[in-house]
């Protein structure tokens, strides 16, 4: 998105802005979600979900449950979200997991270098740019700092790593770390995980849980927090043999942007279908492709404005330390896109790291068709030799001849053998390596599978899906705010009101309530405040129905009830003998309200 925008641009800016402040506002006042520890001045970054935004969060996990674990068949783990230093070490966290930060030596402000430079400059991709070039654009463009105002040419960008410490047990001779992701809770496990799926690919493992990053500046409210909740799954594939059924998801329609016209002068995004972008190579893995469908129709499903939704392809320098290709899925909020999900080809780097840091095996035994005999080259060095020749080091000979002769025997042929151990050169007279050519049938092979990974920001699909469904509106005369949320994702399906203070009334609204909860509805029940602002209450809240009780109800034959529909707040009188079935059918979506019959 370009950074200049023109008047009438930033009036819709305006707008938009003021709709993400609204609805803080209103999740704030109706217990969808508000900052942590107000009490003691709250802390930067955490984030309580209230009452109707813990059951709205639990809605989509639900969902996302449904459709990625129990309908393409996965398994679903929990792991503990505090793990040891060595799996941080194995998976490159400890190492590469950092933001650039600059502090301002004026207020002492920390700050995302990266940001600033985006937010101050024509410069896209910051997080791409090596630091000392950050530092120049920094004092080229006379950044400043976004808190004081002050000048930051000449601070230090630094690398942070972004995971939190901890130490497990007492003292610090077992440092832990609370995850960064959830993924790695699966990877750990894959020596077990592998037995639960019969040691036969491709299989899937989800998981549903707590990550944590300690971000330098979290910022816009649950986009950016430093606790927050992921839905992962790690499909483990056989790269060399597992195909997807694309048939599933050939036709689903998407708006991608390929790094090619990120980089294009006059770059668009491009409007397609998953096969044709398969077909004409604009996504090159057929795995990503699948899950890129099947995200498309869960994303509608639960409520994401396909207008306001795309997938852009991460740019070479954008891409995580494991990732040789990835989509993110972007939702437009406020005029700018953020991403809520990522879609990588992690390869086999997971799988292989920790195989090298624990010496246990991360990989699939794949039985051939048929047993195969093939010829394997072997050594078996005489140690009588390499004991007096390298002393503590023949056993480190010993593991590079086998790797040698594994990889290149050519090298055999040579009088005497080279070998590298630490950068320097060591020569072997090859009658002492028991250089061999074998030939062994063997039943299979050991594969190490690769990983595709769809990763979702659970908390920023929330934020999505309220902004999404925010509309204001008249109803009267007088303006209604209301959220248009899916049903099956709406924390409340119904409210329940007695339309005045009357036991009569009360009792039979009562029993209404607890009905439409025995058939799995979420009913509240709401007696306080004249009809009107009860109606209003949850509209703000996202219920699509109310049902009122009034004299009618109790007075006439046929018992009836008033229901009103949130969107176009059309009421009718519908009969309380099977009010609850009718209900479960406009949920499920079985039913339109304007198709029911009733005055
Ligand atoms: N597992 C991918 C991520 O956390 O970004």
């Amino acid at each position: 998105m370009s950074n200049e925008s023109t008047t009438q641009e930033q009036e819709q800016n305006g707008d938009a802005e003021r709709t993400s402040e609204q609805l803080v506002e209103l999740a704030k006042r109706r217990g969808y979600f508000f900052q942590s520890s107000g009490a003691y001045g709250g802390v930067g970054g955490f984030y309580t979900f209230g009452p109707q935004g813990a059951s709205l969060k639990s809605n989509v996990e639900d969902a996302w449950r449904d459709r990625f674990a129990l309908e393409e068949g996965n398994m679903e783990i929990d792991a503990p979200t505090i793990m040891p230093e060595p799996v941080f070490e194995a998976s490159g966290h400890l190492e590469g997991f950092d933001d650039m930060l600059v502090e301002c030596s004026e207020c002492g402000e920390s700050h995302r270098a990266d940001h600033i430079v985006e937010d101050n400059t024509d410069f896209e991709d910051a997080e791409s740019l090596p630091i000392p070039e950050v530092e120049e654009v920094i004092a080229e463009h006379e950044l400043v700092c976004p808190s004081c105002g002050a000048g930051l040419a000449g601070e230090a960008v630094e690398a942070f790593n972004l995971m939190f410490a901890t130490n497990i047990g007492p003292g610090d001779s077992q440092p832990g770390y609370l995850r960064p992701e959830t993924a790695q809770g699966i990877f750990v496990e894959f020596p077990r995980l592998k037995e639960y799926a019969r040691n036969t690919l491709p299989f899937g493992v989800t998981q549903i849980g707590r990550a944590y990053r300690n971000e330098i500046s979290p910022r816009r409210s649950i986009i950016r927090t430093r606790e927050f909740t992921q839905a992962e799954l790690e499909y483990f594939i056989d790269p060399e043999e597992d195909e997807p059924d694309l048939s599933a998801v050939e036709d689903v329609g998407v708006r991608l942007y390929p790094v090619t016209e990120q980089n294009a002068e006059d770059g668009n995004e491009i409007e397609t279908t998953i096969g044709d972008a398969v077909a004409k190579g604009v996504i090159t893995d057929p795995w990503v492709a699948y899950f890129l469908g099947i995200a498309q129709e869960w994303y509608d499903s639960i409520g994401v404005d396909m207008d306001r939704f795309r997938f852009r392809q991460h740019l070479s320098g954008e891409r995580a330390h494991y990732a040789s290709d990835c989509w993110d899925a972007e939702s437009e909020i406020d005029r700018n896109w953020i991403e809520i999900a990522g879609f990588a080809h992690r390869g086999d780097y997971d799988l292989s790291k920790h195989a090298e840091h624990s010496g246990d095996r991360f990989t699939i035994f794949k039985q051939y068709d048929e047993p195969k005999t093939v010829e394997r080259a072997t050594v078996d060095p005489d140690m009588s030799y390499l004991g007096p020749e390298f002393g503590g080091d023949a056993q480190a000979v010993v593991e590079e001849l086998e790797a040698l002769a594994g990889r290149d025997r050519s090298a055999f042929d040579d009088e005497p053998v080279e070998i590298e151990l630490e950068g320097e050169s060591h020569e072997i007279p090859v009658e002492k390596t028991g250089f061999a050519v074998e030939e062994q049938t063997e039943a299979g092979e050991h594969v190490v599978p690769n990983v595709i990974e769809p990763s979702f920001g659970v908390d920023r699909v929330v934020y999505t899906v309220l902004h999404h469904a925010y509309r204001e509106d008249e109803v009267a005369g007088e303006e209604r705010t209301y959220l248009e949320l899916e049903p099956e994702v709406a924390p409340t399906f119904a409210g329940v009101f007695p339309l005045q203070n009357d036991d009569e009334l009360e009792a039979q609204a009562d029993d209404i309530a607890s009905e439409l909860r025995e058939a799995g509805l979420s009913a509240t029940y709401d007696d306080s405040g004249n009809i009107g602002r009860r109606y209003r209450r949850q509209d703000e809240v996202g219920t699509p129905f109310c049902v009122t009780v009034d004299y009618e109800t109790i007075e006439n034959e046929e018992t009836t009830v008033t229901v009103r529909e949130r969107d176009s707040t059309d009421q009718k009188r519908l009969p309380v003998d099977g009010l609850a079935e009718t209900l479960v059918a406009l949920r499920e979506g079985n039913v339109a309200f304007s198709e029911l019959e009733g005055e």
